[in-house]
C-alpha cells in the first residue's frame, strides 16, 4: 500500500484583552490571573492561575503545586480540574482559562503540557460538549481554542479502549 501524507488543521483564535466579544469571558481570565498569585512556585517561580467555568456559572480556581521532589507537584490545570471534577461531579465544564506570570512578572500566553491537555480532553469526551479554552499570559494577548481537542490533535480517548 502506498503511503499517504495526511495533514491535520488546527484552529485558534488570536484575540486582544479589550475586544468586545471577549466582555462575558473577562471575569474569568481575571479570576484566572488572581489564582496564580496563589501557586505555590518556589522551585520555577512561574507562577500558573486556571479559572474553570461550570455551566450553573460557578467558576473553580486552582494555581500550581510544587514540591522538592519535583515529580509531585501538579500543574494548575490539573488542580483546577480535579477540584472542580471532584466537588461538583456531572456538572458541565464550559471555559477553562489558563493565566501565567513569570518571576519577572511577564510571560506571553502559557500553552498547557501535554499532561494537562490529555485531561482537559477526558472531560469534554465525557460530557460530549465542547470546552472553550482562554491562554493569557501578561501581555494581554489571549489565545482562544474552541475545544480541547484542538490542542491535543489525536489524543488518545476512552473510544479506544474497547
Ligand atoms: N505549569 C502549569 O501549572 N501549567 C502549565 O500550563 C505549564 C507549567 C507549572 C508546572 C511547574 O510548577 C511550573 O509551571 C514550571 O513548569
Amino acid at each position: 500500500m502506498k503511503s499517504e501524507k495526511r495533514n491535520i488543521l488546527i484552529e485558534y483564535e488570536v484575540c486582544e484583552w479589550e475586544e468586545e466579544n471577549l466582555t462575558i469571558d473577562r471575569d474569568l481570565m481575571k479570576r484566572a490571573e488572581e489564582a496564580a498569585g496563589d501557586a505555590y512556585a518556589p522551585y520555577s517561580g512561574f507562577r500558573v492561575g486556571v479559572a474553570v467555568l461550570l455551566e450553573d456559572g460557578q467558576i473553580v480556581t486552582g494555581s500550581n503545586q510544587e514540591n522538592a521532589s519535583y515529580p509531585s507537584g501538579l500543574c494548575a490545570e490539573r488542580v483546577a480540574l480535579f477540584s472542580a471534577a471532584s466537588r461538583f461531579p456531572g456538572k458541565k465544564i464550559m471555559k477553562i482559562s489558563v493565566a501565567a506570570r513569570d518571576r519577572k512578572g511577564i510571560t506571553a500566553p502559557v500553552t498547557p503540557c501535554g499532561c494537562c491537555r490529555q485531561v482537559m480532553l477526558e472531560y469534554e469526551y465525557k460530557q460530549e460538549q465542547p470546552i472553550q479554552i482562554f491562554l493569557h499570559g501578561t501581555n494581554h494577548q489571549i489565545l482562544r481554542f474552541n475545544s480541547a481537542d484542538s490542542l491535543l490533535p489525536l489524543g488518545f480517548n476512552r473510544s479506544q479502549l474497547k
